[in-house]
């Protein structure tokens, strides 16, 4: 059983959390950056013969985050760790998970790849497409937030709303929402014409006069979203409510959305951020307390 967190920079407050749903020790990590910008690290705790979670997501600044993980992972594993986790929340270039033009990257395989050769297991949660997990040589596994993401609206009093997702890539998450919500559900076709600018085309349900909530897995610039609110309006929806699981939400991404017209907008803090409201510490303890340890 893991009995050390050790919080990279992107995940302080829900590595506190993990620390304490687990009840185990929150290591202290000194970071700083030396006069010519490089990164400065130390573990501050006993790390020998012990397990340890480093909870990191490789979210804006994605190198950066990204560095400082395999940097930490490395750390531990030379200091005599028994074994290392690296639980990654959201993980950062999950959307580029193969090669959609010739001699394009795929960025999630090195990633995955890097990974591997310093930790012994992996963690995530909702990546953009579970095929990623074929990308590690460690035992990698991926959870689901959705059961949280239901017990909000619960608490929350939505009912009787219909779930959509903004594409047919997320209409397993609408699906799923629905479901545990005991909600109609339904997805919208999305076609991308530049970045941050899509098309998307009307979902076949009727929506006069009802609730929506609109469930992706991340929220980037909104541009989604907006069109797909723009077109549920003219569908006849009444109140358009919107979750996601990783809110990226770069710039003006949130002010976007609530102009576009969504009145309730929320998100996890697998990257914390303004609307991330649901914390995903229960799922993440749960996940570490459930992998075998040799
Ligand atoms: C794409 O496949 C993802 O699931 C999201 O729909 C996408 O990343 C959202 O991006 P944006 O908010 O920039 O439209």
């Amino acid at each position: 059983m893991v009995d050390l967190i050790v919080s990279g920079s992107s995940c302080q407050v829900l590595s506190k959390e993990i620390s304490d749903e687990l009840n185990i020790e929150l290591a202290m990590v000194e970071s700083g950056r030396f006069p010519d910008g490089e990164l400065y690290l130390r573990v501050d705790s006993d790390i020998k013969g012990r397990d340890v979670a480093i909870v990191q997501s490789t979210s804006k600044h994605q190198d950066s985050n990204l560095f400082e993980l395999l940097s930490l992972l490395e750390t531990i594993k030379r200091e005599g760790a028994r074994e290392v986790t690296a639980v990654v929340p959201y993980f950062g270039y999950g959307r580029q998970d193969r090669s959609f033009a010739q001699g394009e990257a795929v960025t999630s395989r090195v990633i995955a790849e890097l990974i591997s050769k310093y930790a012994d297991k992996f963690i995530s949660l909702n990546l953009h497409k579970s095929t990623i997990l074929d990308f590690f040589d460690i035992e990698a596994i991926e959870g689901d937030v959705t059961p949280a993401i239901a017990e909000y609206y619960s608490t929350f009093g939505v009912k009787d709303a219909v779930i959509i997702s903004p594409d047919k890539g997320a209409s397993g998450l609408a699906k799923n929402l629905g479901k545990r919500l005991k909600c109609e559900y339904d997805y919208l076709e999305k076609k991308r014409i530049g970045p941050g600018r899509v098309k998307i085309m009307p979902s076949n349900i009727n929506l006069k006069g009802k609730n929506v909530i609109i469930y992706d897995d991340i929220i980037d610039s909104g541009g989604s979203i907006s069109e797909a609110v723009k077109l549920l309006h003219k569908q006849g929806a009444e109140n358009i409510l919107t979750a996601c699981i990783h809110p990226v939400l770069p710039n003006n991404a949130i002010t976007r959305l609530f102009t576009s017209g969504v009145v309730d907008l929320v998100g996890t803090n697998t990257i914390p951020s303004q609307i991330s409201f649901i914390t995903v510490a229960e799922i993440i303890s749960k996940m570490l307390k459930s992998i075998t340890h040799d």
